[in-house]
């Protein structure tokens, strides 16, 4: 059985999705949800389904970025995962941290990559007119939002759409798409879903 991971920021919906899909037939299952803060509201979340928990505060390194991920390190290696999934983790992470787990990290990003790498995805695609918006699971290496894509999803753009309105149509199917990419990713298959 192959050991996850899963890296919050904040209210961890993504977590609970990729948690709650680790059964039966599925080559994995969860070992820690770890965020950087103690008030991410998803900790409380994982600790009712019974994964164990831990955080590491980035506020008192400070900016420095190295200590921080040593920090992040220390806890993940005391775990054990084969896998980790970023799911809404919204520190950047440095080539020093990324090489650790070359191949064995996912990230979902709420667009549709290569557009929209960083922020405000939603009031992005919104302000350059598209009609189509979507997200995106992929493989993370040290270009931020970057790295081979596993999996995207599509959603059609409202007419009246808000950047609010977009990104929950867009959390619906970051839903569907993360836990299908990790089973997949799991059993060794790396080949491109498209949902
Ligand atoms: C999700 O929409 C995820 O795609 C996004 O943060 C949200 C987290 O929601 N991630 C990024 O923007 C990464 N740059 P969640 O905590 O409910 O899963």
């Amino acid at each position: 059985m192959k050991r996850v991971a899963i890296l919050i920021s904040g209210g961890g919906s993504n977590m609970v999705t990729l948690v709650e899909s680790m059964v039966g037939d599925h080559a994995a299952r969860p070992c820690l949800v770890l965020a950087n803060s103690e008030s991410a509201g998803g900790l409380a979340k994982a600790a009712a389904l019974g994964v164990p928990t831990a955080a590491v505060d980035h506020r008192p390194f400070k900016g420095d970025r190295e200590a921080f991920q040593a920090e992040l390190q220390a806890v993940l290696e005391a775990h054990q995962p084969d896998i980790i999934c970023l799911a809404g983790f919204m520190r950047v992470l440095t080539a020093s941290f990324i090489e650790q787990w070359d191949g064995r990290m996912l990230n979902i990003h709420p667009s549709l990559l290569p557009k929209y790498k960083g922020l405000h995805t939603h009031a992005r695609a919104l302000e350059a007119g598209d009609t189509e918006a979507g997200c995106t699971v992929h493989e993370v290496t040290a270009k931020l939002d970057d790295g081979p894509v596993l999996g995207q999803a599509r959603v059609p753009v409202l007419t009246g759409d808000t950047a609010d309105t977009l990104a929950a149509r867009v959390l619906e199917q970051e839903h569907a798409l993360y836990p299908a990419v990790l089973k997949r990713f799991a059993s060794g298959d790396k080949a491109l879903l498209e949902i």
